[in-house]
């Protein structure tokens, strides 16, 4: 890495994107070309010198090509990763997550790149929890490795699996290309990142359906119920953003390392079930509040057929293994869960509260 090297990142304006755009130019000399149709979340750094932001369909592949030719390292974020489309567009959802990837992927070990690309831990699929009688409380008897847990999908009808295959076969091909064309290629498989600026509040600013914490958020500010899935009993292993980036920085900058490897990014103490979370979430928005301290909110049950239609089925349980991430990227998560709500949901407070209030009063 020279002070000339130039990033190209796919999807810069997302969630993660725009956490990413920010460290790098406010941390490291290096350029960064950021292709994304919205720019919403990224607006504050259009003017920076080191950043040359590109409004351009990732589906254009002959301008990608150019700027793939420009670049030094290659970062693909586009996806298509909210739960609640994998049922209801999953042919775009392969398309997006895999159909048009693999096109770039062919580019990078075309021009000799280098590819960092994100996954899923929705890949471990419907978990190997899920397959053990004797449930545990214990996580460390569920941790998901990297490079020898098996990927378990449900059948093609549970159309919810249309996404984590997709990103599968896009990781085998990947690692195909690394065996067969010797791509220098580094997968990440995040674990729930959560932070200020995820998803969208539905019908403030996006339409449908978001990730959990993004839902949670739109009930506490609107006063609607928090809705738990079949009861909340999945659990997930929430991971802090500016973790999450701390351990993509240690990637870019550690070729050696991250050659050819596939790392879970995630915080297994994080773990805690859906419901867990939402009662975490009303008790730190209240706190927050304190002039809403008399309100109630309410948490309540609701079938998975009635909140995302047919075919949707669930990852049980997903800790991840960090003995990978640990030894090759000496990276470790710092930021517990009440920490990380915290600063979420006070973020979130800032940006819609007003808004909210309004709606209520109108
Ligand atoms: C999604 C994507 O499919 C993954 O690829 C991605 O890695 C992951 O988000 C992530 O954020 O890292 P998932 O964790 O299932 O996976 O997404 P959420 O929509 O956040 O759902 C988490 C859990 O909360 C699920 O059990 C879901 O049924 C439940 N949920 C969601 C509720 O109980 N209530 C809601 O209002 C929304």
């Amino acid at each position: 890495m020279t002070m000339s090297t130039t990033l190209l990142i796919l999807g810069c304006g997302g969630f993660i994107g725009s956490h990413l755009v920010d460290r790098i130019l406010s941390a490291t000399s290096w350029k960064v070309i950021g292709v994304d149709v919205q720019n919403g979340k990224i607006a504050r750094f259009l003017d920076n010198p080191k950043f040359t932001y590109v409004n351009l369909d990732v589906y254009d592949s002959a301008a990608v090509r150019k700027l793939v030719a420009k670049s030094d390292i290659v970062l693909s974020l586009v996806a298509l990763c909210n739960p609640s489309l994998y049922t209801t567009v999953p042919l775009r959802v392969i398309e997006v997550n895999f159909l048009r990837p693999y096109e770039l992927v062919q580019m990078c070990a075309d021009m000799g790149r280098r590819l960092i690309h994100f996954s899923t831990c929705e890949v471990y699929g419907r978990t190997i929890a899920g397959f053990d009688e004797q449930q545990s409380d214990d996580p460390a008897r569920y941790v998901l490795s990297e490079d020898t847990t098996p990927l378990i999908m449900g059948p093609i009808s549970a159309q919810r699996w249309s996404y984590a295959s997709a990103k599968q076969l896009l990781e085998r091909v990947i690692y195909a290309f690394g065996q067969e064309k010797d791509l220098d290629y580094t997968v990440i498989r995040p674990f729930n990142f959560i932070g200020p600026r995820m998803d969208f509040i539905p019908g403030v600013d996006g339409e449908g359906v978001p990730r959990v914490l993004a839902c949670f958020m739109d009930a506490l500010l609107f006063h609607k119920p928090l809705m738990l899935v079949d009861g909340g009993l999945n659990r997930r292993s929430f991971t802090y953003i500016d973790d999450a980036i701390d351990a993509i920085m240690a990637i870019i900058s550690r070729p050696g390392q991250a050659r050819k490897q596939i790392f879970n990014i995630g915080n297994p103490a994080n773990e805690v079930s859906i419901a867990q979370l939402a009662s975490m979430m009303v008790r730190i928005y209240k706190e927050l509040r304190p002039e809403l301290n008399d309100c109630e909110f309410e948490i309540k049950a609701v079938s998975s057929r009635k909140f995302y239609g047919d075919g949707y089925e669930d990852s049980d349980r997903r800790v991840p293994d960090m003995t990978k991430v640990r030894t090759l990227l000496s990276w470790e998560p710092k930021v517990d869960l009440e920490t990380a709500l915290h600063k979420t949901i006070a973020d979130y407070i800032a940006h819609y509260a007003a808004l909210a209030e309004c709606r209520k009063a109108g």
